[in-house]
């Protein structure tokens, strides 16, 4: 037994949450979690809404709130969503509390104590028309990494780096796009982040084996370019405060204060537990180990600026930080500022919770990004989910219940080969767990259920029934165990419908009470309870058409860049009857027409031989475009250009719809 400190990645309150935020941060380790504890080890799984800073203010001025609005409004929006999905936090809590406040403060102090926070003067950007510092998010400007020209005062989002504003290349001011930012001076403290290059180093220098070669590069090159001293106090009125004379009008800065949540939501837990030192058990016990779960753009925080905090006040590293990459939505990320997003309060108006914890766990986007289209979730949940293991699973339950009501009893297992499988993919998913690999553990479910398939067609119980009752019912015990199995290995992943089948199964028992190892157990009598689909089928066309109704816009697709009233009187386009028609002598698509404006007669070389005959043209009144530069095709000269529209598949002439002279001009 071992206490495991799961650490959730804060989502700021300034939005809903959406599948990117399920797939990347808070399924994985709802799956860790519930793995741990079924395991018999002691988890305790924090994490809560980070409110403070400018992504709470920033929306609180576009949405006409105050930033304590936005942000109670979308952590009661956020509670309940984390709830839906079935993520098991043991404290879902917030950073706007008393509690966190406090600890946030005593965290700084510890620092300060120690050596490590620093008054400074330093220059930063200012908006003089705003008459304001501009903190993070209020300034944009060229990402001096990588050139990305809308990174933020914090942090570039294209390459993950973190910045200080002054880096920006070409800075600009959120609150005006007119000011000219300049750098003034004002008093912040400071974090001597640079002095635990070398903590950080050693700390990473081995024994790292188990983390994810992504992420112990990207902390390994950052630390190679040395580590700059950070201001962890901010000139903005929405945060922490700090007690300091000439610190009224500043607050801590959002990223060194939410970090410190993981510490101060263990021991706000405790508290609520009434049990006030209980966290101690996981920061302060040699067995416990820690782990934090985020997406990248989160990494330097938990692996570099976090650790060094901890170290600086002699608190336990990390043990893992099994950071994801992205889930990307039709190819592109998700993004909560362009509106590009499935946001799981509309998810679950609609569908149920338990698919979409099966389809993303089965796409988890861990060594790389993945793409989420609705297509490919209602192909995976009809084939996989429910083709191959609910349906086994059904299939087992009903005929077994249908044949023995009275329920069945066997001594002798028969297929010693299944059982050798289910020991094997045993292992192989606890293994993958405890790694973190969770796409890997749920193939290994997988498979396991389809090996349970080919074994029940060839075992076919549905002909055993009637040629032998007791062999059959022999059959359907060892398969009333291999379901019960799969349940266990399931319910990590999907713990409401395993613990149906449990249910089913004619179990008066909890599976998170029984255990993990409850999945190697075998019964050989069962009194099953009447069995029902664990899932239902999806309805392919049913959901596209939901979710992706054709696009309806008043805009006018693919028009060509402005232009101005003399730009179009430039064209000189004229009527004129065709009385000519011959073919051209060496193009079998082209004809040669001769078009008379009233007098002069102009030869024009036309691509419409195929679409309009011969007969057509001659005596047809056109549109041309007469002051086009000639231009020669195939060796002959066209002067002008005859206007007609192209639809799909059509091309169709303009003509003047009243009898008119030849030269008049069209306008
Ligand atoms: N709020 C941050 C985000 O959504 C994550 C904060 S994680 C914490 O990117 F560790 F700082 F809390
Ligand atoms: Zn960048």
């Amino acid at each position: 037994m071992k206490h495991v400190l799961v650490c959730v990645a804060w989502p700021y309150a300034n939005g809903p949450l959406h599948l990117g935020h399920m797939a990347g941060c808070y399924l994985p380790p709802d799956i860790f979690a519930r793995y741990h504890r079924l395991k018999g080890n002691k988890v305790l799984m924090v994490s809560g809404s980070d409110m403070h800073g400018t992504p709470i203010t920033v929306t609180a001025q576009q949405e006409g709130k105050t930033p304590e609005q936005v942000a109670m409004e979308y952590h009661k929006l956020n509670s309940d969503s984390i709830e839906r999905m079935g993520i098991s936090f043991d404290l879902f809590s917030h950073t706007h509390t008393e509690e966190h406040a406090e600890v946030a403060l005593s965290i700084l102090k510890k620092l300060d104590d120690n050596g490590y926070i620093e008054p400074r003067i330093s220059e930063e950007p200012y908006d003089p028309i705003a008459n304001q510092f501009l903190p993070d998010r209020y300034v944009e400007g060229t990402c001096p990494h990588c050139n990305y020209d809308s990174a933020r005062g914090d942090q570039c989002d294209d390459c993950g780096k973190t910045l200080d504003s002054k880096e920006l290349i070409n800075p600009r001011s959120k609150l005006n796009p007119d000011a000219k930012i300049e750098f003034r001076e004002t008093e912040h403290l400071f974090f001597k982040l640079s002095e635990f290059r070398d903590v950080l180093l050693e700390w990473l220098s081995e024994g790292k084996e188990h983390w994810r070669p992504s992420v112990i590069n990207f902390t390994r090159n950052w630390l190679k370019e040395g580590l700059i001293d950070r201001a962890v106090t901010r000139d903005l009125d929405w945060g922490i405060e700090i007690p300091r004379e000439g610190y009224e009008n500043k607050r801590m800065y959002v990223w060194f204060e939410a970090v410190m949540g993981y510490y101060s939501a263990s021991v706000h837990w405790a508290k609520n537990q009434g049990k006030p030192d209980e966290w101690k058990k996981w920061w302060e016990n040699e067995d416990s180990e820690h782990y934090y779960f985020m997406a990248k753009d989160n990494i330097p925080f938990h692996t570099i600026i976090w650790p060094a905090m901890l170290s600086g006040c002699g608190y336990k590293l990390p043990y893992d930080v099994p950071a994801n990459e992205y889930l990307l939505l039709d190819s592109s990320q998700f993004s909560k500022s362009r509106r590009h997003a499935i946001w799981i309060p509309d998810y679950l108006d609609r569908y149920d919770p338990e698919l979409l914890r099966f389809y993303l766990a089965s796409i988890m986007p861990e060594q790389k990004d993945a793409n989420f289209t609705w297509e490919d979730y209602v192909t995976r949940i009809n084939t996989e989910l429910i083709g191959n293991y609910g349906n086994l699973m059904y299939r087992v339950m009903s005929f077994a219940n249908k044949n023995f009501p009275e329920g069945l009893s066997s001594k002798n297992p028969v297929n010693n080969e299944l059982n050798e499988k289910t020991k094997i993919a045993f292992d192989k998913v606890s293994e993958a767990l405890e790694a973190c690999k969770f796409k890997k553990a749920l193939q290994a479910i997988m498979e396991l259920s389809q090996a349970g398939n080919i074994a029940l067609n060839d075992a076919a119980p549905w002909k055993q029934v009637k040629a032998d009752r007791e062999a059959c019912e022999t059959t359907l015990v060892q398969f009333l165990n291999f379901s019960s199995s799969l349940s266990v290995l399931m319910s990590p992943f999907l713990p409401e419908s395993s613990q149906k089948a449990w249910d089913f199964l004619g179990k008066d028992s909890k599976i998170e009470d029984l255990g993990w190892n409850s999945a190697l157990d075998f019964q050989d009598s069962f009194e099953l309870k009447q069995p029902l689909p664990l899932f239902t089928k999806l309805n392919m066309e049913e959901i596209l058409e939901k979710e992706m109704p054709p696009e309806e816009t008043n805009e006018l697709a693919n028009v060509k860049p402005e232009v101005t009233f003399d730009d179009f009187k430039k064209l000189d386009i004229r009527i004129g009857t065709v009385e000519k028609v011959q073919e051209h002598p060496n193009a079998d698509k082209l004809w040669l027409l001769d078009v008379n404006f009233g007098g002069p007669v102009k030869r024009i070389v036309t691509g419409l031989r195929g679409i309009y005959e011969h007969k057509d043209l001659l005596g047809k009144k056109i549109a041309v475009l007469v002051n086009l530069a000639p231009a020669k095709f195939r060796g002959e000269q066209s002067n002008g250009m005859l206007l007609a529209a192209e639809g799909e598949g059509v091309v169709s002439l303009l003509e003047p719809d009243k009898d008119i002279e030849d030269g008049s001009e069209v306008h």
